[in-house]
């Protein structure tokens, strides 16, 4: 038996005062398309801002169905469209913000795990990391340098 120790290194800020204006920008694209999220059944909205290459900005919100399993997350709602709109393009940078109905949510909140997988496979495609920024409705913003990151052990193509 050999351990294997798996580090990640992410970076936390005091608040999105803190991130490079740049990002501050790309987070309010989420932070406003977090409105458009459909969610009568959690009453958590989520919204989800993509940078590409080629300077384009796509944006993603939760949509959620009465049957539950049907609806979406914000950040594969966004990284779907990107697909379909820009199929050449890489995805630079994501931003996240999630915002509670029932409360104020003042931790960061990170992607699910499906949305860390469904991420993962773009960077695998375009070769690229992708750079994350999560928060919640405020307060600290983390970010990591790449999905990976996120997902130690990925299952990817090269698995199959
Ligand atoms: N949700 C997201 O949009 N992204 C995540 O990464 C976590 C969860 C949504 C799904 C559902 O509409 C609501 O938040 C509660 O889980």
């Amino acid at each position: 038996m050999k351990p294997l120790t798996i580090t990640s290194r992410l970076e936390v800020y005091e608040s999105l005062d803190e991130i490079p204006p740049a990002i501050q920008d790309l987070m309010k694209s989420a932070i406003k398309v977090r409105d458009n999220a459909y969610a009568p059944y959690s009453l958590f909205k989520v919204g989800a801002a993509l940078l590409l290459d080629n300077d384009e900005i796509v944006v993603g919100s939760n949509q959620e169905n009465a049957s539950y399993p049907s609806g979406l997350c914000a950040e594969r709602t966004a990284v779907f469209a990107a697909g379909a709109q820009y199929p050449g393009s890489h995805i630079l940078k994501i931003a996240i913000s999630a915002k509670s109905m029932k409360h104020k949510v003042v931790s960061p909140v990170p992607p699910c795990g499906a949305c860390r997988q469904a991420l993962v496979e773009y960077e695998v495609k375009q070769e690229e990391p992708i750079e994350i920024y999560f928060m919640g409705e405020t307060g600290k913003v983390v970010k990591a340098e790449s999905v990976k990151d996120l997902l130690p052990l990925v299952f990817d193509n090269s698995c199959l």
